[in-house]
């Protein structure tokens, strides 16, 4: 497919209702670099790129996308994109460098100017206050295990709301509490680097219990705009009928997706089969009244999609990925594959049509409880080179890009929600190849091509594509 071939772009546009959000979302620690610059202070993701091992091929965040002096380039492809949010993150770090206490005026200043520059330029900016990167000394307190950081995050999120509570339009809190947990807590892939299998799950309440003070906090500042989260949502199936399989499906159900959208959106946690409550038992005890604080009501519900999970009983033959827990080998299940999906540069298969049926399963499950929802992220890694002299031709991401948001489409009924869900968006992960976690470089999801090594930034075909994508909507509305 190239940007020639429009047929499906126009079809696409005439199903995007009138006011259908269209954005791309990238997170501060991917893409800002200059992390010892202007009083920033470190994370707990800066400490964790220094270990040996940790980062594929030893990359390193320090300069990233250079996005922190690049933000008016960066801005102006955005403008040239056509998009009509951009969904980016606020480092915790910047602004109150030591997570709690004082505060970084430098820090508040570069997101002041940036929200500004945004709003110049025609696009609604939706601020992530937490995509990952805990301020170091509060890890070093226990993070995410420790309650106290949960009230932490609160005040910084009031903060935040007093500075740029006029001009925000959507709030996300906690970018997927589940990446969290598991990757920094129970498996150690990603910071804090913590192997505590099923005793990571005090991470989870106490991010939940700190999105759900965060949300207070904003409703008691007054801010104008739509307040949300963002949650990882993987669909799971068994991967037989066999009782012991869909035990644990149940279970990674419970673990990826049930924990947190029961909590918030019907302010309680699942109830797992008997024989799984020995996994769940970290999860409590709960305190008095968290269940009220974590289901405050929302205006949007975030969902970030980007493959679903097929498991089965028994332990895996699988080998457990460098730098992860290795008592994972003895849990008993493992992850099959789903030999029936093409797969991305990272080895996910590509299910568009499991978006469609998450979402109206959601739909089934919340009922009422369900906000209209904003798909916050959804992209691909491919393979590509690290050099490029004109536009990647990048093909393969624009059939994920044009297959998942069609099929996001038909999860919303006729006139958009009548007896559907209510999908008010959809943003792109990710606007520039980026700093990809603990896989580094190596794995690239941008519309727009980055040189790690010039710095330079080149629009590939997908880029041309949303571009297409957003004039052609324009030209229906
Ligand atoms: C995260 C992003 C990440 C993307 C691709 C999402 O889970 O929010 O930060 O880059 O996945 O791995």
């Amino acid at each position: 497919m190239t940007v020639q071939d429009t047929g499906s772009v126009e079809d696409l546009a005439a199903r995007l209702r009138p006011g259908f959000t269209l954005g791309v979302a990238s997170a501060a620690f991917q893409i800002e670099g200059s992390l010892t610059t202007d009083g920033r202070g470190p994370s707990g993701w800066d400490a964790f790129s220094e270990k040996p091992g940790a980062i594929v091929d030893g990359g390193s965040p320090a300069i990233a996308c250079d996005h922190y002096n690049r933000a008016d380039q960066d801005i102006a492809l955005m403008q040239e994109l056509g998009v009509d949010s951009y969904r980016f993150s606020l480092s915790w770090p910047r602004i109150q460098p030591d997570g709690q206490g004082s505060i970084n005026q430098r820090g508040l200043d570069f997101y002041d100017r940036l929200i500004d520059k945004l709003l110049a330029a025609g696009i609604s900016p939706m601020v992530t206050l937490y995509h990952w990167d805990t301020p170091l000394p509060l890890e070093h307190a226990g993070g995410w295990l420790n309650r106290q950081t949960a009230l932490r995050f609160a005040a910084y999120s009031a903060i935040v709301a007093e500075r740029f509570g006029d001009r925000v339009d959507s709030w996300v809190t906690v970018n997927e509490p589940v990446s969290v947990t598991l990757q920094g807590y129970a498996l150690g892939a990603h910071a804090p680097g913590h192997q505590l299998l099923f005793d990571c799950l005090p991470a989870a309440h106490h991010q939940l219990l700190g999105h759900g003070m965060a949300v207070q906090a904003l409703r008691a500042a007054g801010v104008s705009g739509q307040i949300g989260i963002s949650n990882m949502h993987s669909p799971v199936r068994p991967a037989t009928n066999k009782l012991s399989d869909r035990l644990m499906a149940e279970a990674l159900d419970l673990i990826l997706n049930r924990i947190y959208a029961d909590a918030i959106l019907l302010g309680q946690y699942p109830k797992p089969h008997f024989a799984l409550w020995p996994w769940f038992r970290s999860l409590g005890p709960v305190q008095d009244g968290d269940l009220a604080v974590i289901a405050q009501p929302l205006d949007f519900y975030g969902v970030n999609y980007y493959y679903p999970i097929k498991v089965a009983s028994g332990r895996g033959p699988a080998e457990i990925p460098t730098g992860t827990a290795e008592e994972m080998v003895n849990v008993p299940f493992h992850l099959a594959a789903y030999q029936e999906y093409p797969v991305t540069g990272f080895g996910w298969p590509e299910a568009p049509e499991q978006l469609a049926t998450l979402l109206q399963e959601m739909k089934v499950r919340y009922g009422a409880s369900l906000p209209p929802i904003y798909i916050t992220e959804g992209g691909a890694s491919f393979p590509e080179p690290d050099h490029v002299s004109g536009p990647v031709q990048d093909t393969d991401r624009i059939t994920y890009l044009a297959e998942h948001l069609g099929h996001a489409l038909t999860a919303t009924g006729p006139g958009g929600q009548a007896e559907g869900v209510d999908l008010r968006g959809y943003y792109v992960w990710t606007l520039l190849d980026n700093f990809e976690w603990a896989a580094g470089y190596s794995q690239r999801f941008g519309l727009v091509h980055v040189d790690f090594e010039t710095l330079e930034r080149t629009p590939k075909e997908s880029f041309y594509w949303l571009r297409a994508l957003e004039r052609a909507r324009r030209h229906h509305a």
